[in-house]
């Protein structure tokens, strides 16, 4: 009787596997992930971010990052005026670092490539063009013509010397596509609730930001610290949120009046060299009831998100900074701990049986009815043990993290550094890393080098271009690290801070990780990947209420939202005599463009 129904079990999964009704189970053999070798990349030289040298250079690069089921396939390319147009296929999961380097002097006008590429497997197509413009401030620009998958054009300018432009691609043919060139909704974690819910936060991948207060100097405090040495972000909490972010570094100090310790001029961001040396260098940045408002306005606007904000510091100094730290007081810490309760959808008496990492993702953001949580971890110099779990507030030990800092001034150390690490760690199955790890993808530049250069300068121009291939080809389903901290978060062009001259690249690398890296992980995602359902809308919620975008978005930032089809910048019509194809074939008379 028992083998009998047994028998009947087995006989009804073969014909569920038969009838393919387990469109709903993660299976190994669906992976599409690619092992393939990639072309080695090359790191901005430190020489090309002295600004002459900078402006001399010739080379640069498109990285271009596929996080879908399919492969990119370069249909074909031709150059005029170049001594280097060298693109190539993009498998699934992975990332190439295309070199370009123009032939010509800054009086080249006619110099222009361009890479045609179609998703295989799909009627979806892009191009990727490079051109001269001259005379103009910006001569050396790239467009990602993404028309031909309904998602615009963007001009971008090279943000330095030997410097990258990136975009990235996630989705598939059944779920649709999103690219980089803008930010989505801002509630990205909440859209893809069906996917993730059931994950512990140690298997999400989440954008962060380093010294996240930092997005403007406040001189609360007499020292030297300047925006080029001492500022790490361009856009402030909410805008960081909007970009994607959802852990922060947030280092937070009183300042007191010089003459009276027990004057407290208020609560502030900070970074300084040594919080509690007797002579502390830096600055201060948004006051911490800003912080409390933009994460408020956020919140409101985007319920149902996990947002972790690790508090650090946690010390007075004096206004001149000059007498070592000023220890909080019991009485301050509860004027600290009344302020931060005016941050909403705190997550109260989170359950400390197991670590914070260990809880599902639906676990957080279930809570406080369904708008999710704010999860306030404290790492500064209070009494250790010091929280107040009814208040929402706990000690950064309740979370199993391990944070790696390289402490290394090059992104051509810290990158290897950091991909090692993180790969030194198995996601899912049996040999499980336990923790939540934190990559610190950002560089630490000495205090000359900053000044000279800016840490803007170091993030947007070796820093963060470096992570959509090195840190992007580090990554493969079983090896990710769970936060991606940077500096500058969505900054693509030098000073252009405002929401619309912001480039979404972090933003579409965080989707396209956990939709599509974590998913190819069965010992992750038991339930197959939402890029691969027949039903290819299953796992997302409001994909109706995302408007579809088919404009162009210009390197000075004007915004074009319905272009006539024929429109697309820097397309060229004729090739010319002279011109090469990807083949090696060189033009010996004009001919009309056989790609349009
Ligand atoms: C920006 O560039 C576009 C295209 O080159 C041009 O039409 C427009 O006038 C420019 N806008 C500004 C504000 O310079
Ligand atoms: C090289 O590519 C061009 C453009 O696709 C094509 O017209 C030409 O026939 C190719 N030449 C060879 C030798 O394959
Ligand atoms: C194309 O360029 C070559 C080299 O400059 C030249 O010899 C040739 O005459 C040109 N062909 C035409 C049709 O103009």
């Amino acid at each position: 009787m028992r083998v009998l129904r047994l028998l009947a079990v087995l006989a009804s999964s073969a014909w569920l596997l038969a009838s393919g009704q387990t469109d709903d189970v993660c299976r190994a053999q669906d992976r599409t992930y690619s092992t393939d070798t990639m072309p080695a990349g090359t790191y901005q030289p430190y020489d090309k971010l002295n600004p002459i040298m900078g402006a001399l250079s010739t080379k640069f690069y498109v990285t271009v990052v596929n996080l879908t089921p399919h492969r990119f396939v370069l249909e074909g390319t031709h150059s005029y005026q170049m001594d280097e147009f060298s693109f190539g296929d993009v498998p699934q999961g992975r990332a190439r670092q295309n070199p370009v380097k123009y032939r010509g002097t800054w009086s080249t006008r006619d110099d222009a490539g361009e890479a045609y590429y179609r998703i295989d497997g799909t009627d979806k197509r892009f191009a990727l063009r490079v051109k001269s413009y001259i005379p103009s401030s910006n001569p050396r620009r790239v467009v990602l013509d993404l028309s031909g998958m309904g998602l615009g054009q963007r001009e971008y300018v090279f943000p330095g010397g030997d410097a990258a432009v990136s975009l990235v691609i996630t989705g598939s043919h059944r779920f649709g596509f999103q690219a980089s060139l803008r930010h989505g909704p801002g509630n990205w974690m909440r859209r893809m609730y069906n996917v993730i819910r059931d994950r512990p936060v140690r298997h999400l991948i989440m954008p962060g930001t380093h010294d996240a207060g930092m997005s403007r100097i406040s001189d609360k405090i007499v020292s030297i610290g300047s925006e080029e040495n001492t500022q790490n972000q361009g856009v402030n909490i909410y805008d960081q949120l909007r970009a994607g972010s959802r852990w922060f570094d947030l280092r937070i100090g009183s300042v007191h009046a010089n003459d009276d310790a027990n004057r407290n001029n208020g609560y502030w961001v900070m970074h300084v060299n040594n919080e509690v040396a007797s002579l502390a260098i830096g600055n201060t940045g948004e006051s911490l009831d800003d912080v409390v408002g933009e994460l408020n306005r956020f919140t409101t606007e985007n319920p149902g998100e996990i947002i972790f904000v690790a508090l650090r510091y946690l010390v007075g100094r004096y206004e001149f900074p000059d007498r070592g730290p000023i220890r909080w007081s019991a009485a301050m810490v509860d004027d600290f701990f009344h302020r931060l309760r005016s941050i909403h959808n705190r997550c109260l008496h989170l359950d400390t049986s197991t670590g914070f990492q260990n809880h599902r993702a639906s676990y957080y953001m279930d809570h406080n009815e369904g708008k999710g949580c704010v999860v306030l971890l404290l790492n500064g110099h209070l009494d250790p043990g010091r929280e107040s779990p009814a208040d929402g507030i706990y000690h950064m030990g309740r979370m199993g993290i391990r944070d790696h800092w390289s402490n290394r001034m090059h992104a051509s150390d810290m990158a290897p550094d950091q991909v090692g690490t993180w790969r030194s760690y198995t996601r899912g199955g049996g040999s499980d890393h336990g923790g939540f790890t934190i990559a610190q993808w950002l560089v630490t530049p000495d205090a000359v080098a900053s000044t000279a250069y800016s840490l803007q300068n170091f993030a947007i121009q070796p820093t963060n271009p470096s992570l959509y291939w090195a840190g992007v080809n580090g990554m493969d389903p079983e090896h990710w690290p769970n936060v991606l901290m940077v500096d500058y978060i969505g900054v693509q062009q030098r000073d252009q801070w405002g929401w619309d001259r912001l480039s979404a690249e972090m933003y579409t690398l965080a989707v396209g990780l956990n939709l599509y890296m974590a998913s190819e992980n069965c010992d992750v995602a038991k339930r197959r990947s939402p890029l691969l359902r027949r039903d290819g809308t299953v796992g997302v919620e409001s994909r109706d209420s995302e408007v579809p975008w088919n404009g162009i978005i210009f390197a000075n930032g004007t915004t074009v939202d319905d272009p006539p089809p024929t429109l697309h910048i820097g397309r060229v019509e004729v090739l010319r005599n002279g011109t090469v194809f990807g083949n090696g074939t060189v033009l010996e008379q004009n001919m009309p463009n056989p790609w349009l």
